[in-house]
């Protein structure tokens, strides 16, 4: 509804507010706080169409903040990452994104198509992405689409969550956890309807590959769908797709109707008597929190969006508090190549012990950046110097982050790490959803952590106090000058720092206060100098 109002008049102006208060019946104020908490809804005439700059870790070092500056005249305002690290700077124009780096140079780009690797490697998600028609119903179904629906179709709904369990498919959006396992949760719990949510938020800074997926792929993500509604008993269908992306909707859009018409999504799905799934598109708002999934039911359900105590899990306790399987776009778009060509062939995918493929957003001084699908075990240098084409000549890599921001800094020797969890792990990281950001020795380390800590501090929800105020804090911490910098002696300004994080850590309600402190936890651990010159910065300026 809020949505509605939007759209139609260009903003949520105080009679829409009261409106929708008295309509549903929610307290002004907290509809006023839930319309305040998301970025993009404006209160201000014609904000809808007012442009949004983005200035997230990549965009900075390509102007976006010098951009931002010379379109406030037209009222622009800053946006964090909106998932276009592989292009030039994005700018939300109402229900358009044009790029550019320069007021008057902006205009209106595709999405790039992932390259190809240069090894010829096997792939399991980009394996028909680039032929030709791939986003239509015609191209998909001419490329193998829809077989591995029909497979699945074919089996009992217990049989096709053993394959994805024996597949050995983790999560892609960020946690991890067994899809198969998942399913079967799902499956087994009591109550109905269940439901499946697509989770296409991809908030996280420095990804962009969901993206690419639905842009050039969108079949594939529904065909995930229904399997997964095969699979677990579903009966409805959601996906919360990030507001950045209002191209991606289009295609989405396009690709549904494709669908029913082809009886992939309806009443008696596949031919299939009593198989009935609907699929709903839902638009974020602009809210980072909403890509975790208790947050993002909330928001789905027209509640705040803050993350839900666990347990109880969505598998029992998601959509409405009914069963729901909420799975990343990733995660679902490998499961049609998973079901048309087996389990042992996904894992074999992968290098070593590890099973299967995992897509990298790759950005920022590396040569090529963009989406890379890997096989699990693929050294990280091999990725950045060979198939990106490394740094610029003569440049080093400084530091990367990973898991987007969430997984903090790897550097120095860590740079020889593989790419897949237990590796990374081992080393104080983690491969979450796979965005990979890469810093060569020019960039100013402490100056990306601090926009890294100001990004959790504006993301965080505010439900706990341990992150609203520590991301806070940390920011302060690595801010240059002002009081509130913190001690100006490196031992206590370290000891305070770690403190902060401890807390943190510990406490936390959800995987963003959980996070954060990695940025500053591996800022001083691989980088003491650089720590102790800011510090003493600070202590300089207080003599
Ligand atoms: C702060 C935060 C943000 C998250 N953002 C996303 C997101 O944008 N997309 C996503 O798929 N998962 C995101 N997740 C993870 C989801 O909570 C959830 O684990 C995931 O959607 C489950 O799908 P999967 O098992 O297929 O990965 C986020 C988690 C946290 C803590
Ligand atoms: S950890 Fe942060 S984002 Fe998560 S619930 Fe607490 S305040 Fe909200």
């Amino acid at each position: 509804m809020l949505h509605a109002f939007h759209e139609r008049e260009g903003f949520v102006s105080d009679d829409a507010l009261r409106a929708i208060a008295e309509g549903l019946s929610i307290p002004l104020a907290d509809l006023y706080a839930t319309v305040t908490f998301y970025h993009h809804l404006s209160r201000v005439p014609s904000g809808h169409e007012a442009p949004r700059v983005c200035t997230g870790p990549i965009c900075r070092l390509r102007g976006g903040s010098e951009l931002l500056a010379a379109m406030q005249k037209d009222g622009a305002t800053p946006m964090p990452c909106s998932g276009r690290c592989d292009q030039p700077v994005p700018v939300l124009v109402g229900d358009r994104t044009l790029v550019g780096s320069s007021a008057d140079g902006l205009e209106a780009r595709p999405s790039p198509l992932p390259e190809p690797n240069p090894g010829g490697i096997e792939e399991c998600l980009f394996a028909a992405i680039r032929e030709p028609g791939r986003a239509t119903i015609d191209g998909y179904v001419a490329t193998g689409g829809y077989e591995g629906l029909r497979k699945a179709l074919a089996m009992s709904p217990e049989q096709v969550v053993d394959v994805v369990t024996e597949s050995k498919l983790a999560g892609r959006g960020g946690a991890g956890f067994p899809t198969g396992v998942k399913w079967k949760a799902v499956a087994d719990a009591q109550g109905a309807p269940k439901t499946v949510v697509c989770n296409a938020d991809e908030g996280e800074p420095g990804c962009f590959k969901d993206r690419a997926l639905m842009d050039h792929d969108p079949h594939a993500v529904i065909e995930g769908m229904v399997t997964a509604a095969w699979a677990t008993g579903a009966v409805r269908g959601f996906l919360y797709l990030r507001y950045e992306y209002p191209e991606t909707l289009a295609i989405l859009e396009r690709a549904l109707v494709e669908a029913r018409e082809a009886g992939w999504v309806g009443c008696g799905v596949g031919g299939v008597d009593g198989f009935d799934f609907e699929v709903h598109i839902r638009r974020g708002a602009g809210a980072y929190i909403c890509g975790e999934e208790g947050s993002l039911l909330n928001s789905l359900e027209g509640k705040h969006p803050f993350p839900r105590n666990r347990p109880p899990f969505p598998v029992t306790h998601g959509y409405e508090d009914l069963p729901t399987a909420v799975n990343n776009v990733e995660t679902l778009a490998s499961i049609g190549p998973i079901l048309r060509n087996g389990a042992e062939w996904y894992r074999g995918l992968g290098l070593g012990e590890h099973a299967g493929t995992k897509i990298i957003s790759l950005s920022g001084d590396v040569q090529r950046s963009g989406n890379y699908e890997v096989p699990l075990g693929l050294p990280l240098s091999t990725l950045i110097h060979e198939w990106a084409g490394g740094p610029g000549a003569g440049r080093t890599v400084q530091a990367v982050t990973m898991a987007g921001l969430s997984g903090g800094f790897l550097a120095r020797e860590d740079l020889d790490v593989t790419l897949d969890d237990p590796a990374i792990k081992a080393r104080g990281s983690f491969l979450g959803a796979g965005g990979i950001m890469v810093f060569d020795d020019t960039r100013d380390i402490v100056a990306v952590a601090h926009s890294a800590m100001e990004f959790f501090a504006h993301e965080s929800c505010g439900k706990c106090f341990p992150c609203r105020i520590g991301t806070q804090r940390l920011t302060e911490r690595l801010t240059s000058g002002g009081e509130a910098a913190g001690p100006g002696n490196l031992a206590d300004w370290k000891g305070e720092v770690a403190d902060i994080g401890d807390v943190m850590k510990s406490t936390s309600a959800c995987g963003l206060g959980i996070a954060a402190p990695l940025i500053t936890d591996s800022l001083m651990r691989y980088f003491p100098d650089e720590v102790a010159r800011h510090v003493a910065a600070r202590a300089g300026e207080m003599e």
